[in-house]
């Protein structure tokens, strides 16, 4: 079916997306090749080879469409994008803003959770950064079952307040993930509904720091401030299942900060 999306999965999970009705594409990692040959008639599930690469067909989903990105900025990773998600409330029908967007990494999570009847604001102010991240999501509008109302503000988040009301009159959730935070938390945490949460992703403890005081000068309660360490284990060569070898790396501090403090259960 013309229009139709294919994931294309290597055996270590490499994937990479293919719209049949494409023609002739180079994909980095598998070369130049005419798609629509090259898919025939497979269907998921089936495998097929490209170059040196068997590849298996599957329906993309999240995880495909994240594996298979751009990327430009650092993106945030499922660890952390899911407990800021989880953590924040934030679910189907949410109105959330998020800043910087970079290469979409967190917003892609934030669409597949919010659904249809979400609304997410992205604000990103490098042009380049915004043509990348709008590329990944205007894929994913493609892949997922129902996607939110998406505004990508080209616009600096330290002044784009007036900008963002526009688009609604309520914030469930707010995540700011660029190099300064604090410049923004007092302006932006004005929109956010009673009850509503403020997320900082921050790579550094200065960081951590600084926003953590500028949320508390804002009003904001800090619900929960810490970093989320991921051990992933593997299947060792002489049998059993281990840590695996790979150092366990440090990608950033979160702070989830809230309008209303609300008690631990
Ligand atoms: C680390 S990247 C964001 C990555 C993104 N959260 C993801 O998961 O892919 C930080 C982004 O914030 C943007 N940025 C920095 N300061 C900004 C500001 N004041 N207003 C809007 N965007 C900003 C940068 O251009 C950069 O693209």
């Amino acid at each position: 079916m013309s229009g139709e999306w294919l994931a294309l999965v290597e055996s270590d999970g490499r994937a990479y997306l293919l719209q049949r009705g494409s023609g002739e594409v180079r994909v980095r990692g598998l070369g130049r090749f005419n798609v629509d040959d090259t898919l025939g008639d497979v269907v998921p599930g089936d495998s097929l080879v490209i170059g040196q690469k068997t590849l298996r067909v599957v329906n993309p989903g999240l995880p495909e469409a994240r594996r298979a990105m751009k990327r430009r900025a650092q993106v945030i990773l499922a660890k952390d994008a899911g407990y800021l998600i989880s953590r924040m409330g934030i679910s189907v029908g949410s109105t959330v803003l998020e800043g910087g967007h970079g290469s979409a990494g967190l917003a892609m999570h934030l669409a597949s959770v919010i659904g249809g009847s979400g609304k997410l604001i992205s604000v990103e102010n490098r042009p380049e950064h915004a043509t990348v991240g709008r590329e990944n999501m205007e894929t994913l509008r493609e892949i997922l079952p129902e996607f939110p109302e998406w505004h990508l503000l080209e616009s600096d988040l330290t002044s784009c307040k007036e900008e963002v009301s526009a688009l609604t009159d309520h914030l469930d959730a707010v995540i700011l993930d660029l190099a300064e935070p604090w410049t923004v938390v007092s302006d932006i945490s004005k929109l956010l509904r009673p009850g509503g949460r403020l997320g900082c992703y921050c790579p550094t403890s200065i960081q951590l720091e600084k926003s953590w005081e500028a949320c508390e000068s804002a009003g904001l309660y800090i619900e929960w401030a810490g970093e989320v360490i991921e051990r992933r284990w593997s299947k060792a060569s002489r049998g059993g299942v281990r840590p695996g070898n790979q150092p366990i790396g440090h990608t950033a501090f979160l702070l989830i900060a809230a309008e209303q403090l609300v008690d631990e259960e």
